[in-house]
């Protein structure tokens, strides 16, 4: 089985690793990193529990091979906290609205609310209704993620009120 270098960076910190080109970016990250957070469910692209982002986009890591990731860089659930382990705005709002139960999906959920929350439009609730449609979670019914995501993007002055997007339009 031949065996391919990769070179890239994750969640700041420069990376090398040597892998067979079969590996995906998910197994990659847990298992030749050592970066368990990312989750892996459906392992064929649909639940989402494995979102990172790749050069600023969510990136369902169990549909990209790890040799993809040459001079990427990725940023995954533990480049979130600061390095002394104090939440961040999004992480402390999951945590204050309940935004998870069994926590299976939350790095998936909280990876795609990150690239939700740093894009150059503000979110609103049509927005975020239909990116938070893409991930799968069975156990909180939805409602307090989304609780959880509007309170980050009010917190950050990200957030667009509906009523006051169509006064602007
Ligand atoms: S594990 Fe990747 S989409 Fe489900
Ligand atoms: S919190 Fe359990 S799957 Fe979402």
């Amino acid at each position: 089985m031949s065996r391919h270098v990769v070179s890239f960076t994750v969640n700041g910190v420069p990376k090398r690793v040597e892998l067979e080109a079969r590996r995906t970016l998910a197994d990659m990250l847990r298992e030749d990193c050592g970066l368990t957070g990312t989750h892996l469910g459906c392992e064929h692209g649909v639940c989402g529990a494995c979102t990172v982002l790749v050069d600023g986009e969510p990136v369902r890591s169990c549909l990209m091979f790890g040799v993809q990731a040459e001079g990427c860089a990725i940023r995954t659930i533990e480049g979130l906290a600061a390095p002394d382990g104090t939440l961040n705005v999004l992480q402390r709002a999951f945590r204050t609205h309940h935004g998870l139960q069994c926590g299976f999906c939350t790095p998936g959920f909280l990876m795609l609310a990150t690239w939700l929350l740093e894009r150059d439009e503000r979110l609103d609730e049509a927005a975020l209704r239909h990116a938070v449609s893409s991930n799968l979670c069975r156990c909180t019914g939805y409602q307090t993620i989304l609780d959880a995501i509007r309170a980050a993007a009010q917190e950050l002055d990200r957030w667009e009120d509906s009523a006051a997007g169509e006064a602007r339009r």
